[in-house]
């Protein structure tokens, strides 16, 4: 595992961002793994940056997302297709039909998990996976439990995760309790995962992440099994 601290949010997005662009620019055909969340809108801000000097082509590039809220309609502004579009897919010249969110609207979530771990698997996987972590030490949406899940499935959202989440929203109440998420296989058949955290707050489940025992009660912490892993920090 590579462990950098970066001195700020800024200096952290533009490592981030750095180290995406590399993979594309090894592979204009690169499949990206991407992620939702404040941590990184500073890094696609970046991407955006590149892209619009000429310096990042995503023409040929596939995205597929992380997680999504059951039930948010894509249009809804407090969906992740939503902040996907916002933050990043809207400002750079990928085709909007190469970019793949889990469909939360799915009437069976569990076959909308399989469809997406088979289609993840029909582009060979991601070369690259790109983390947030939630104060719990949630990666995606996989909450602590007692096993980790394979699959892309459903999940109901624990009530600090809907906490922290409600700044997004006019109220708690609007926070929808449950979504899908990429499982352990999605996330770790990549070829190489991203992992940024910003803020004092998340100090304590990053270093636990990083330097704890290996537990489904703290999900990041099976990262230490990969074999590439880069986190960057900074608090
Ligand atoms: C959400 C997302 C996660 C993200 C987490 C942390 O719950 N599903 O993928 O990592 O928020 O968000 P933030 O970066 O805003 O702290």
């Amino acid at each position: 595992m590579k462990v950098i601290k970066a001195a700020n949010y800024d200096e952290l997005s533009r490592k981030a961002a750095q180290i995406i662009a590399s993979v594309v620019w090894n592979n204009p055909r690169s499949v990206l793994g991407l992620a939702t969340g404040s941590t990184p809108i500073g890094t696609y801000k970046e991407l955006v940056r590149m892209n619009k000097e000429g310096d990042l082509d995503f023409s040929q590039v596939t995205t597929v997302n992380l997680d999504e809220y059951a039930g948010l309609d894509p249009a809804n502004d407090q969906s992740y297709r939503y902040f996907m579009n916002d933050n990043l897919f809207n400002h750079i010249n990928i085709d909007k039909n190469n970019t793949h969110v889990p469909n939360g609207l799915a009437a069976d979530l569990a076959a909308e998990g399989a469809r997406y771990d088979a289609f993840i698997d029909s582009l060979g996987g991601t070369d690259i996976q790109l983390l947030g972590i939630g104060h719990d030490g949630h990666i995606g949406f996989n909450e602590p439990d007692d096993v980790f899940y394979k699959a892309t499935h459903e999940v109901k959202l624990d009530a600090m995760t809907i906490k922290a989440n409600a700044r997004f929203f006019a109220s708690e109440e609007q926070v929808p309790r449950r979504a899908i998420t990429m499982g352990m296989w999605a996330i770790m058949q990549s070829k190489k995962i991203l992992l940024i955290a910003s803020g004092d707050d998340k100090r304590d489940i990053v270093e636990r992440s990083i330097n704890g025992p290996v537990t489904p009660k703290v999900p990041a912490s099976i990262l230490q099994c990969h074999r590439d892993v880069t986190v960057i920090y900074t608090y």
